[in-house]
């Protein structure tokens, strides 16, 4: 079974540093069957999104799991389009009912579109109230959108999920969260594949007998992050989350921190 350590979150609950992401485009059909697969082994934080179309698979998988609910930490988000007091309550209640859920453990607004924020925001605050999210935060949110959130919010978000690798790494937006005490969580650690033969990514890599996608994911525990890579394959799943045997020394990460060069998978939230 995969030992993974949990971080604490400014709600007071418990978050496993690493879990399972579901966005998979064109492999509708094997996301069940993954959920199933990582749950196995150990992994219980599964981060879904209504956007991603399949959370009546990940719930069925869910469903057919005999590790207990309290266990298990599942994420959704509410999209751009469902934005808005109403729509997110409404958003909220089809993911519960598609994740056969009681509750979800973190409800997260997926972009910070910009003109229902605010209602957006007021919304998860009651969700959390009334105990159906048990943590609530946002994702994509820099320190612009992330302020002016701050200026509204009765309560603080506890998690901040952002695109997070060497390649997209602004360390203020970290150091922002990190004062205000949100856990960042870092979607596309291993950028989807993109760099897996970058160089200085294949040097640091035979230096740990590691690969370039533990490399990586181990990059975003260092940074204190919460890291979700993504993979159908079991065998993925277990080198992805076998990187709490080791870590990086100073000179990789300075050696990492050079290699920014602004590459993502997904939109620039400097953009909204
Ligand atoms: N909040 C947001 O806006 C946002 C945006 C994007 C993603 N996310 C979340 O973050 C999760 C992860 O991000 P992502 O899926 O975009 O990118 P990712 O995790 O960086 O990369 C996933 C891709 O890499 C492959 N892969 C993973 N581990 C591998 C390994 N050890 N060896 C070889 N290939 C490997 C996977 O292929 P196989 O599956 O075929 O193994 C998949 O094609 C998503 O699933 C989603 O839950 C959130």
């Amino acid at each position: 079974m995969l030992q993974i350590p949990n971080v604490r979150l400014n709600s007071g609950h418990l978050m496993p540093q690493l879990g399972l992401g579901v966005y998979a485009p064109g492999q509708q059909d094997e996301v069940g069957q993954s959920v199933r697969e990582a749950l196995d082994l150990g992994i219980r934080l599964i981060d879904a999104a209504s956007i991603y179309g399949n959370e009546l698979e990940v719930g069925q998988a869910i469903s057919s799991t005999s590790v207990a609910r309290e266990e298990l930490f599942i994420t959704s988000k509410v999209w751009m389009d469902d934005m808005g007091y109403d729509s997110t309550m409404r958003a909220f209640e089809k993911s519960l009912k598609d994740l056969s859920l009681e509750y979800i453990d973190l409800y997260l607004i997926h972009w910070p579109k910009e003109d229902k924020r605010k209602e957006t925001w007021k919304a998860l605050e009651s969700l959390h109230e009334q105990g159906v999210s048990k943590s609530i935060g946002v994702s994509n949110y820099y320190q612009k959108n992330l302020s002016e959130l701050l200026n509204y919010a009765h309560i603080c978000p506890a998690v901040n999920q952002i695109e997070l690798s060497p390649f997209c790494y602004l360390p203020d937006e970290l150091t922002f969260c990190q004062a205000q005490g949100i856990q960042v969580e870092g979607y596309a650690p291993v950028v989807r594949g993109l760099k897996k033969e970058h160089p200085v990514l294949v040097e640091i890599a035979r230096k740990w007998s590691k690969t370039t996608y533990q490399i990586l994911i181990r990059w975003n525990i260092e940074m204190g992050a919460v890291t979700i890579p993504k993979s159908i394959h079991r065998d993925r799943m277990i080198e992805n989350a076998t990187v709490f045997d080791f870590a990086l020394d100073a000179d990789d990460l300075t050696r990492l921190a050079a290699l920014y060069d602004n590459t993502r998978v997904a939109w620039d939230p400097r953009d909204f």
